[in-house]
């Protein structure tokens, strides 16, 4: 008797923890309020962008297990840079710690790791170490890890029309020519799927210039959770919501149309 409930525990737990049927391709995430559940918790935001870290390798885990080809996380903003010299020297030695333990696991799993952003503005031995994790694992072909680090759209769009313009001026492009997609090859994710799937924690519910070219049609997703406290539990129901979302990018579903030609 104990084992057949047992089983039956197992097997209901399967059920719930089942993989969504309709999976997106490629997901963002916004990963927000380390700074309010440090606060929450009276501790150091150092300490809340470091609980932070946590939630990051078990969602970049689960994602690679489900098997998503893209995943997009905003790490850190062009507009980060304007809070204060302590936290931005934390969020800058988080960055060295996350590549120094995540790395060789990262690599091993064939994960291809890209950067968002003008790694420019860094200091060297951040760009050094974001410049060889993406060295070291170029030629991988499982998920596409991108970790946007001073990143900002606007800036990304600034970028890819100067060099749309450079090839004008060249004349190896005519002005008429360029298209939609023209524009997507200059982007950072050149080469990847649009996003499907935004997620943003902490209930806040804006963009703040993550993305902006490839959200243009992705499903939004806003749990309250902040980012420490996510779980791969709530990180399944938001993927759970997206297989529910009717996408029509501007056409009709399918049932639409044939109730549409009912007389
Ligand atoms: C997000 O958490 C992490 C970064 C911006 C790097 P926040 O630090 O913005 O958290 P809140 O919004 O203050 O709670
Ligand atoms: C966006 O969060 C940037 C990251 C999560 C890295 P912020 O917390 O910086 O955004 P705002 O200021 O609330 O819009
Ligand atoms: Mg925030």
């Amino acid at each position: 008797m104990k084992v057949k409930t047992a089983l039956n525990l197992l097997r209901k737990n399967a059920s719930e923890t089942k993989t969504p049927e309709r999976l997106p391709r490629h997901v963002a995430i916004i990963m927000d309020g380390n700074g309010r559940w440090a606060k929450k918790h009276k501790m150091s935001v150092s300490k809340g962008h470091r609980q932070g870290t946590e939630t990051l390798r078990e969602i970049i885990r689960h994602t690679d297990d489900l098997g998503i080809e893209a995943l997009s996380l905003y790490a850190f903003s062009t507009e980060n840079w304007n809070r204060s010299e302590d936290e931005v020297a934390a969020l800058m030695q988080l960055i060295l710690d996350f590549f120094a333990s995540e790395i060789d696991e990262l690599d091993a799993k064939n994960v291809r790791i890209l950067i968002l952003g003008d790694k420019g503005r860094l200091p060297e031995k951040q760009r050094e170490t974001l410049l060889e994790a993406e060295r070291r694992t170029q030629n991988n072909t499982g998920l596409r890890l991108n970790i946007a680090i001073n990143y900002g759209g606007r800036a990304e769009l600034v970028k890819a029309a100067q060099e749309i313009a450079v090839l004008v001026r060249n004349g190896t492009l005519r002005a008429e020519s360029i298209t939609e997609e023209t524009l997507a090859d200059h982007l950072y994710t050149r080469g990847q799927p649009d996003v499907d799937l935004l997620i943003r924690t902490s209930g806040e519910m804006r963009l703040s210039n993550f993305l902006l070219y490839q959200n243009a049609y992705a499903e939004f997703v806003f749990p309250e959770t902040l980012w420490p406290d996510f779980t791969v539990a709530e990180y399944d129901k938001a993927l759970g919501a997206y297989g529910k979302r009717d996408r029509r990018f501007g056409g009709r579903t399918a049932d639409d149309e044939t109730e549409m030609e009912a007389p």
